[in-house]
C-alpha cells in the first residue's frame, strides 16, 4: 500500500466501523483490526498513528479488552476514543472509575485549549451556531484522573476532562464520539489527528484507487480469464468496471435474470454493461426456471436457499460453457472482511462469498479477484462514478439477494411479482421526485402481503391484496428506525398505486424500527 495508513484498533464498540469511514473520508487510509489481532500482522500495515475505539466494557472488569503492548512501544501518535481513553489512562497511571450517572446524548463541549492542533478549525458555537459544539457521549466510566503529562483541552457540564493530551508524546484522549453524526465537527477532528498530528499525506482518493488497483489486477491475472456474476446491485458492477479497466475482453459477466428484480433493473444492467461499457456479457434468461423452483413455496428461508442454490447451478454452467476461466471476480466489500474475520474470530483473508452471489461452493476451481476488499460503501460509490457508471445505479440503494421473492410475502407468481414491481416503482419516483431516495431514506420499498382486504371503488366492493409501504433511515442496516416521510408523499404514495396497480386496494405504512423489526419482513 502505497499510502500513509491509520489503524484503528477495534475494541468492540458499535461505532468501530465509523471510524474507519471517516477517517477515510479526509482522504488518509484507515484499517480496522481487532486488539487481538498479533502484532506482527498490524506493524506489517506500517501505521502512523493509532486510533483505539470505543467498547461496552469496563478498563477495570477481568476480562477486558487490554491495551496491546506494541500500541505505546512504537512511540507513534495515538488518540483514544471513550473506552480508548479509558485504557489509554489506565496503562499511562491515571485512573478510570465509574461515573455517578451514565452519560448517554448530546453534550456541550467548552474548548479550553483551541490552540492544540486537535482542535484547529473546530469552530466555537457563538449564539446562533450553539449546536456546532455539540458532541455525542456515551459512557459508564470516566477518566478521574490523567496520567503524568497530560493537561485537560476541553469540558462539558457532566466530563471535566472530556478531551485530554500530551502533546510531548502525541497521546490524544477524547471521551465523546467524534465518529458519530451526532458530533457535527468530529470528523474535523478525526482530520487534524490523522493529517496533523499523525502527519499522514491526505491522497486516498478513487482515482489513485484505480490506478494502483489495475496494476494489481493486470498483475494478478496475467494472461489468464475472469468471470464475475453481475447481480444487478452496487457492489460487483463497480467490481466489473474496475476489473474491465484492467484486463479488459480478458473479463468476462454472467448476469443471470431471475426475473426477481426491480422495474427495469434487468434492462439496465444489459444496456449499460454490454452497450455502455463494452463489456462481453452473458445475460441469461431464467425467470421461468425460477418461477417453477419457487412455485408454492412460501417460507423465507426456502426461498432463500433455492435462489441461491439455483444461481450456483446457473453461473457453474454458463461458466463451463465458456472454456477455460482461472480467476473469480467478486464484489467483497471491506465490511463483509470485517464481519466474517469477526466471526471466524481468525482476522482478514476470510473469504466470505459474497451474499448477493448466493454462496458459489467451495470446490469450484477459480483463484478469487476482490478488488473491492479494503473498501467501504460509500467509496466504493465513489469509484463507480469515477468508473463512468450511471449515478442511477450507482446510487441504488442495498437489494437483498433473493430479490423480490422476500418482499412478496405468500406464494411467489409472476402477476403478483408484477404486482408488487409496479407499486414499488410508484414509490421510489414519488420518493426521487422530492429528493428524498438518496438523502432521506437509505432504504425504501413496496412488500406484497399474502392478505386481502375490503374495499371500495366507485359503486363497487373490491376485495383485493394489500402493499405495505417500508422506508428506513440507519447508518449500518444493523439498527433503522422508520422515515419520517411526509404525510402529502404518503398521501400521494397510496392513491397513485391504489388507482394504477392492478389487483391492489389498500396501502399501509410500516412504523417499526429495528430492534425489533427487521428492515426486511421477510
Ligand atoms: P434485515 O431485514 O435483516 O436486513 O434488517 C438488513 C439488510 O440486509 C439485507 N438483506 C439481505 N441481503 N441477502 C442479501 O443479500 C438476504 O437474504 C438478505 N436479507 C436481508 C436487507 O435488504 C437490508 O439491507
Amino acid at each position: 500500500m502505497a499510502h500513509d495508513t491509520v489503524v484503528i484498533l477495534d475494541f468492540g464498540s458499535q461505532y468501530s466501523q465509523l471510524i474507519a469511514r471517516r477517517v477515510r473520508e479526509a482522504k488518509v487510509y484507515s484499517e480496522l483490526v481487532s486488539w487481538t489481532t498479533p502484532a506482527e500482522k498490524v506493524l506489517a500495515l506500517n501505521p502512523k498513528g493509532f486510533i483505539l475505539s470505543g467498547s461496552p466494557n469496563s478498563v477495570y472488569e477481568a476480562g477486558a479488552p487490554t491495551l496491546p503492548r506494541y500500541v505505546l512501544e512504537s512511540g507513534l501518535p495515538v488518540l483514544g476514543i471513550c473506552y480508548g481513553m479509558q485504557l489509554l489512562a489506565y496503562n499511562l497511571g491515571g485512573k478510570v472509575a465509574a461515573s455517578q450517572k451514565r452519560e448517554y446524548g448530546p453534550a456541550d463541549l467548552q474548548v479550553d485549549v483551541p490552540e492544540n492542533p486537535l482542535f484547529r478549525d473546530w469552530a466555537i458555537g457563538g449564539e446562533d451556531t450553539a449546536n456546532l459544539s455539540q458532541v455525542w457521549m456515551s459512557h459508564g466510566d470516566k477518566v478521574e484522573q490523567l496520567p503524568p503529562g497530560f493537561r485537560p483541552l476541553a469540558h462539558s457540564d457532566n466530563s471535566p476532562m472530556a478531551a485530554a493530551a500530551d502533546v510531548a508524546r502525541r497521546y490524544y484522549a477524547v471521551q465523546f464520539h467524534p465518529e458519530v453524526a451526532h458530533t457535527p465537527q468530529g470528523s474535523t477532528l478525526l482530520r487534524n489527528f490523522v493529517v496533523e498530528i499523525c502527519g499522514c499525506t491526505p491522497d486516498w482518493t478513487p482515482a489513485s484507487f484505480i490506478e494502483e488497483q489495475v496494476e494489481v489486477i493486470r498483475a494478478q491475472v496475467g494472461d489468464g480469464r475472469v468471470v464475475l456474476g453481475l447481480s444487478g446491485g452496487v457492489d460487483s458492477a463497480v467490481a466489473a468496471a474496475l476489473i474491465h479497466r484492467a484486463v479488459g475482453d480478458q473479463l468476462t459477466c454472467i448476469f443471470v435474470d431471475h426475473g426477481l428484480l426491480r422495474q427495469g433493473e434487468a434492462v439496465q444492467v444489459v444496456e449499460t454493461f454490454e452497450r455502455e461499457q463494452g463489456m462481453h456479457l452473458v445475460a441469461v434468461n431464467a425467470v421461468e426456471e425460477y418461477l417453477e423452483a419457487l412455485d408454492g413455496i412460501t417460507d423465507p428461508e426456502q426461498k432463500r436457499k433455492i435462489i441461491g442454490e439455483k444461481f450456483v447451478r446457473i453461473f457453474e454452467r454458463e461458466a463451463q460453457k465458456l472454456g477455460q476461466i482461472d480467476f473469480l471476480a467478486q464484489g467483497t466489500i471491506y465490511p463483509d472482511v470485517i464481519e466474517s474475520a469477526g466471526k471466524d474470530k481468525k482476522d482478514a483473508h476470510v473469504i466470505k462469498t459474497h451474499h448477493n452471489v448466493g454462496g458459489l461452493p467451495d470446490d469450484m476451481d477459480f483463484e478469487l479477484v476482490e478488488p473491492l476488499r479494503l473498501l467501504f460503501k460509500d467509496e466504493v460509490r465513489q469509484l463507480g462514478v469515477a468508473l463512468g457508471l450511471p449515478e442511477s445505479l450507482v446510487w441504488r440503494q442495498p437489494f437483498p439477494g433473493p430479490g423480490l421473492a422476500i418482499r412478496c410475502l405468500g406464494e411467489i407468481t409472476w402477476e403478483r411479482l408484477e404486482r408488487l414491481r409496479q407499486a414499488d416503482a410508484i414509490f421510489v419516483e414519488e420518493l426521487r421526485q422530492v429528493d428524498m431516495l438518496k438523502w432521506g431514506t437509505q432504504q425504501s420499498f413496496a412488500v406484497l402481503l399474502p392478505v386481502k382486504s375490503v374495499g371500495v371503488m366507485g359503486d363497487g366492493r373490491t376485495y383485493q391484496e394489500v402493499i405495505a409501504l417500508r422506508a428506513v433511515t440507519t447508518d449500518d442496516f444493523m439498527t433503522a428506525d422508520w422515515a419520517r416521510l411526509p404525510y402529502d408523499l404518503l398521501a400521494r404514495v397510496s392513491r397513485r398505486i391504489v388507482n394504477e396497480v392492478p389487483g391492489v386496494n389498500r396501502v399501509v405504512y410500516d412504523i417499526t424500527s429495528k430492534p425489533p423489526g427487521t428492515i426486511e419482513w421477510e
